[in-house]
């Protein structure tokens, strides 16, 4: 393989973070530890997207083990789900069980809401008025004072957050002492986010994109305009959404099943990210505002994170 790692984006402990990884939602069983291990070997990602709340660590870490590739050439990031937030570091354990691991690189809060948990269902707890259970009482920066003492014991080098809008970093960040390393965010063609974009920037917190091809079923691959670059480029349209992110600098997180395509993000990606133009960075920066203005991930949480263009907000 000709690209080991891709392009890297340093965050602001000084460590170096692999832009592009591998994410590991929605998969399961022996397609995910495949697809972890062939993305690994074969397809030279060296930065491995997950979470608790995927159910699937477990897997994930026997794909990374049967990969073969030293722990210290690997990036793992996991995060904190909502039911752990006043357990953080009982959390924290679990994930690294799971994975078979005994330190993380990175470390999200994986949305800014604590949940209260439940015996019958931990992972989307309801009340019995069937709204999901959010702790409203509950400070989030007593979840990351739990998340700092984390990277005081070295279990995890950095901590970051995700699906953090600029409205609630600007009540946040004030209130903490060690900021975020990175926010998770639905970044994509069809929901730039330019404005959170260049605000974290400004704050030295690297945006990752998460649903970059705008997840499953997603219109954008098939994107006239898209396709369009992409032939120009003799890319794939997949390396066009991932390789414009890229150039601006942003993280990429992507998940497929299929090794050709799991290759091809990376692979093409990265050549692609240095050939697109001036022309074609301005012609995606504007499809959104051209009307494509479209955010796929918004689940019924029933609360405003104070997101443009999230339109579930109320029950
Ligand atoms: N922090 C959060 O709250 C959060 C939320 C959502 C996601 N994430 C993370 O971000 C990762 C990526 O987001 P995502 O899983 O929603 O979706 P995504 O990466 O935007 O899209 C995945 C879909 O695109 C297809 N695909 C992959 N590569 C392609 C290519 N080159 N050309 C055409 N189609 C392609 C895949 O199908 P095939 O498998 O058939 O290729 C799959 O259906 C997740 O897996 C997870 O790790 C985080």
């Amino acid at each position: 393989m000709a690209v080991v790692g891709g392009p890297k984006i340093k965050l602001n402990t000084g460590a170096e973070m692999p832009a592009l990884a591998f994410g590991t939602w929605q998969l399961q069983g022996e397609e995910l530890k495949n697809a972890v291990t062939f993305a690994i070997r074969e397809a030279g990602f060296r930065h491995i997207d997950c979470a608790w709340g995927y159910g699937n660590e477990a897997v994930v870490g026997e794909g990374i083990r049967a990969a073969g590739v030293p722990r210290e050439q690997l990036f793992i990031t996991s995060k904190l789900w909502g039911t752990w937030h006043r357990r953080v570091e009982e959390g924290l354990d679990e994930s690294l069980r799971k994975l078979g691991l005994d330190y993380l690189d990175l470390y999200l809060m994986h949305w800014p809401i604590a949940l209260n948990p439940n015996a019958s269902n931990d992972l989307i707890p309801v009340r019995p008025d069937g709204k999901r259970d959010i702790a409203l009482d509950w400070d989030i920066r007593n979840t990351w004072t739990q998340l700092e003492a984390m990277l005081a014991k070295g279990k995890v080098r950095a901590i970051g957050v995700s699906n953090m809008s600029q409205k609630k970093l600007e009540e946040f960040l004030p209130r903490i002492s060690i900021p975020p390393a990175a926010n998770q965010l639905e970044l994509h063609a069809y929901n730039p986010d330019h404005a959170l974009v260049a605000y974290l920037k400004t704050k030295g917190i690297v945006p990752q994109a998460y649903s970059p091809l705008g997840s499953s079923g997603s219109p954008l691959v098939q994107d006239a305009t898209v396709k369009t670059i992409a032939e120009k480029h003799g890319a794939p349209p997949g390396a066009v959404l991932l390789g414009w992110l890229l150039s601006k600098e942003i993280g990429v997180v992507t998940r497929s099943a299929n090794p050709d395509r799991i290759r091809q993000n990376i692979q093409d990606t990265t050549t692609l990210a240095q050939k697109l133009d001036g022309d074609d960075v301005a012609t995606l920066d504007g499809l959104a505002a051209a009307g494509k203005q479209k955010r796929m991930i918004m689940p019924p949480w029933g609360i405003d994170f104070g997101f443009e263009n999230w339109t579930n907000v109320s029950w």
